[in-house]
């Protein structure tokens, strides 16, 4: 592929997110669509994961944030959950050499008490094996509700209170991200959402306050680069005020 960064006047990397998550839906409309079973779209989907890595890592995004599974997705047929189990697992071992080669950092995000031993031992490894890599961080949110990670990042925050290793008016925004699965990562600065429905589902509720949001029909098997640069020149076109007036963003930029 063409480095579209460097190799045209008109794409620079001014203005580039540092931190993109993706709500990757529509595998089940995806496989529907060519009369196939779901789990052959979460599979082409997983091919969508590496190419959107890929993209990331050759354009200098340094954080990707992927929303694999939820806790809701919990409740799906048992077969389309272990379905999805398993191919995670031969994701990490298909992909992970080429992932620490890279200088990738492999990081997972959620519930992860809930995922079967099998599929735990598999992540540690793979965190382990990646732990110092610096070029890039890929997040992989398993298991994963926002709403749930806030109340485990609260009842920490109550024990340090009560322990008196937080004072009350030290907790402000960034100590209490900081009690996040998220900690250490930036906030993403751009989501995007594949498969046309135009909602959050329960991903980084506390995180996307001042993210761009940008949602496309495509289905996750078919976001290719193309629609990836789409997305980055919508969320380039935009001004990012954070609550300011306009003349005050022209001024400090
Ligand atoms: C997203 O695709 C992947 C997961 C939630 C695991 P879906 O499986 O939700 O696909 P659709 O929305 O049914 O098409
Ligand atoms: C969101 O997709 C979760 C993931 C992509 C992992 P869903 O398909 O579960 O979301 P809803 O049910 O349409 O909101
Ligand atoms: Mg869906």
């Amino acid at each position: 592929m063409v480095d579209r960064l460097t190799s045209s006047s008109d794409h620079t990397s001014k203005d580039l997110p540092v931190h993109v998550a993706i709500i990757m839906d529509g595998n089940g409309r995806w496989a529907k669509q060519r009369y196939m079973p779901r789990l052959e779209g979460h599979r082409q989907g997983a091919k969508s994961v590496r190419r959107a890595v890929e993209f990331c890592r050759s354009n200098g995004i340094k954080y990707l944030t992927l929303y694999a599974f939820s806790t809701e997705n919990w409740e799906r047929p048992e077969s389309e959950v272990s379905g999805l189990m398993k191919l995670l697992t031969q994701f990490i071992d298909s992909e992970i050499e080429e992932i620490h080669r890279n200088d990738i950092r492999f990081n997972v995000i959620g519930q992860l008490q809930r995922l079967p031993e099998s599929v735990r031992q598999k992540i540690k490894t793979a965190l382990d094996k990646t732990c110092n890599n610096k070029t890039m961080t890929l997040s992989v949110a398993l298991s994963y509700g926002g709403r749930q990670e806030i109340i485990s990042a609260a009842l920490k925050v109550h024990d340090k209170l009560v322990s008196g290793d937080l004072r009350e008016d030290d907790l402000n925004d960034s100590v209490f991200s900081s009690f996040l699965d998220t900690a250490g990562v930036p906030d993403p600065d751009l989501l995007i959402r594949t498969g046309g429905e135009l909602r959050i589902s329960n991903f980084l509720l506390w995180q996307v306050a001042y993210a761009e949001l940008y949602f496309t029909d495509l289905l996750w098997p078919s976001f290719d680069e193309d629609a990836f640069w789409k997305a980055i020149e919508a969320y380039r076109s935009r001004q990012r005020r954070f609550g300011k007036i306009s003349e005050q963003i022209q001024s400090s930029a």
